[in-house]
């Protein structure tokens, strides 16, 4: 099954990528995660993508259409796969419809009010896991590895205004491109506990 993950930025869809690539072994794919691992890397995409992240925007399509693209040619995707942050506009969505067979898209709704206070609590380890800073009792290492923990740079109210507005001008069409195709599936309390919501996502993919 190939899915998409919607949902504004600290809607929790890497969160519940994690649960259900846990439960389920479907293959995770974020384009903010391969664009952060190419700015660690100093690639020539990294740098061009770190001016757009620091801003809280859009990467050009090109750049990131091609990534996709060349990402769903691996052999570890015949199993399926999750994407989470592509596409972000309805250009993306309509070019990864040329190279990809998406079965459903799985849109996370939360109250705006909540996001603010999630993103700039967030912390992240290296190896992928991410915290809140609300859950940490005071912890500054990941629970799971050990590594240090860090803040995105992105991370930050200003940004993440600008990464809010954004969401709402060129990714929040997205909803009903998917309903017109027949492939939404909305979780429609993401104001729940991550297993909360991750319960409703059971509910709408099935044991
Ligand atoms: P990206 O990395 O995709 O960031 P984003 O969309 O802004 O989303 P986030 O990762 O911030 O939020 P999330 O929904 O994953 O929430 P999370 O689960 O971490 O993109 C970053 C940038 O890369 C973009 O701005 C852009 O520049 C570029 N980019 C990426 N894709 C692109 C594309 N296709 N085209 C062009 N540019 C692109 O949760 C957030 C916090 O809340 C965490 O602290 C978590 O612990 C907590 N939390 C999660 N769920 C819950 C819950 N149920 N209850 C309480 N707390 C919760
Ligand atoms: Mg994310
Ligand atoms: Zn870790």
């Amino acid at each position: 099954m190939n899915i998409i993950l919607l949902g504004a930025p600290g809607a929790g869809k890497g969160t519940q990528a994690s649960k259900i690539a846990q439960h389920y072994g479907i293959l995770h794919i974020s384009t903010g995660d391969i664009f952060r691992a190419n700015i660690k890397g100093g690639t020539e995409i990294g740098k061009l993508a770190k001016s757009y992240m620091d801003a809280g925007k859009l990467v050009p399509d090109e750049v990131t259409c091609d990534i996709v693209k060349d990402r769903l040619t691996w052999a570890d995707v015949k199993s399926g796969y999750m994407l989470d942050g592509f596409p972000r506009n309805l250009y993306q969505a309509k070019e990864l419809d040329k190279f990809a067979k998406i079965d459903l898209c799985l849109n996370i709704d939360v109250d705006e009010a909540l996001l603010m206070d999630r993103i700039c609590g967030r912390r992240i380890c290296a190896c992928g896991e991410s915290y809140h800073v609300s859950t940490l009792n005071g912890a500054t290492t990941c629970a799971k590895c050990g590594k240090e923990l860090y803040q995105r740079a992105d991370d930050n109210p200003e940004t993440v205004k600008t990464r809010l507005d954004t969401y709402k001008t060129q990714t929040a069409p997205l909803i009903d491109y998917y309903k017109a195709q027949g492939k939404l599936a909305s979780v429609t309390s993401g104001e729940g506990s991550p297993d909360e919501v991750f319960e409703q996502i059971v509910k709408i993919l099935g044991k």
